[in-house]
């Protein structure tokens, strides 16, 4: 295997960056060429590649800029979320692209939708494929940590901190809406980190109106009654139906004479920007090897996956890594999302009995 194809796909992620700079790294040092495509699948039907390393006097090296540029937010390669990749005819332009390239074998960055993308390019071309988990919701099966997850974490708490501030200052009740599609992983551990009095979750299906009403119960027990809180923090995950502005407003209502304050913000894309930590550098690291290394040992159509799960993956030279079948780690991504998986099942259960602590 000579030459290699590495993309990023989906929504950004902190740490797909240092994602690229490992897979060039470890491919420079096996002597293998690294071509980067930009805007993900797209890119690779239009065949935008960019030489990611150089020919030196003893062999191959990553150029220049991967050492910097691994280390901030974004993906310097680019991305998209493309619709032709969706159809077999698309995927068959990039197979070409590939091939007349003389690309071996691709490693993809990205999502559960990238993933997926993966898995049919691998069973229709004849170019070998491997998935690297990268999104920002952890909502990708078989894997405790997606690359992003941390660094997102860290900012929502973060942000939590400030606003906690200036809330305990004025004695004000806050909505703190973070992102995370249909997934409340973001919701659940920042609102654990950040010392919560509740959390908001999709995986609850809690219809609008019961929402309303234990929030207004817990914003007047907390600082209308003898409690006398300071502030109350509440974090909600973006996936629960009801706009954060509706349930501001309609809990103002219901509490009007209580005369309380209460302010809804939602942290948005700010959550998935800014430099990588050091657990998505060191994911990033560690699952951009295993990903050189199984497309050089010929697996085609995996993913790697950190601390697993589920059990089950292909062992790799990394006790951490595991690699697994796409199909198995889609089956898992559909479960943990409807709620069938064991992990969300334990999840909730675990939210279910902190509940009562957290409003203390
Ligand atoms: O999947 C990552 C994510 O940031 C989700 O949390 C969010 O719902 C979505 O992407 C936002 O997508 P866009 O940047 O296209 O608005």
């Amino acid at each position: 295997m000579d030459t290699i194809g590495v993309l990023t796909s989906g929504g950004d992620a902190p740490g797909m960056n240092a994602a690229i700079r490992a897979v060039v790294k470890v491919a420079s040092a096996r002597n293998v060429r690294v071509l980067g495509v930009e805007r993900g699948y797209d890119g690779l039907i239009e065949g935008r590649f960019r030489q990611l390393t150089r020919t030196v006097s003893w062999g191959l090296a990553p150029i220049g800029a991967l050492q910097s540029e691994g280390n901030k937010g974004g993906t310097m390669l680019g991305s998209a979320r493309s619709s032709r990749f969706m159809a077999p005819e698309g995927r068959e332009q990039a197979s070409h692209r590939l091939q007349s390239l003389g690309v071996r074998g691709l490693v993809v960055i990205g999502g559960n939708g990238s993933v997926a993308g993966a898995h049919h390019l691998a069973i229709e071309s004849p170019i070998p494929v491997v998935a690297i988990p990268a999104s920002i919701d952890n909502d990708i099966g078989c894997t405790s940590d997606a690359i992003g997850v941390d660094t997102a974490l860290n900012t929502i708490v973060e942000a939590c901190d400030r606003i906690s501030d200036t809330a305990q200052s004025l004695k004000r009740a806050f909505v703190v809406e973070v992102m995370g599609r249909q997934s409340g992983y973001l919701a659940m551990s920042a609102a654990v980190a950040s010392a919560a009095d509740a959390v908001l979750l999709p995986e609850h299906h809690t219809p609008d109106d019961e929402i309303i009403e234990s929030i207004a119960n817990l914003i007047h027990r907390n600082l209308a009654t003898e409690r006398a809180k300071r502030l109350v923090l509440i974090i909600k995950a973006e996936g629960v139906s009801i706009p954060t502005d509706r349930l501001v407003s309609e809990v103002e209502l219901r509490l009007r004479d209580a005369n309380i304050d209460i302010r809804g913000a939602v942290l948005g894309h700010i959550v998935r920007g800014g430099a990588p930590s050091f657990h998505d550098r060191m994911l990033a690291g560690r699952l951009g090897l295993v990903a050189v290394e199984a497309l050089m040992n010929g697996v085609t159509g995996h993913m790697t996956a950190w601390r697993t799960t589920v059990g089950g993956g292909r062992p790799t030279s990394d006790p951490m890594v595991e690699l697994f079948d796409i199909p198995t780690v889609l089956t898992e991504t559909t479960a943990l999302l409807d709620g069938s998986s064991e992990i969300t099942k334990r999840r909730m259960r675990r939210m279910e009995d902190i509940q009562g602590v957290l409003s203390l």
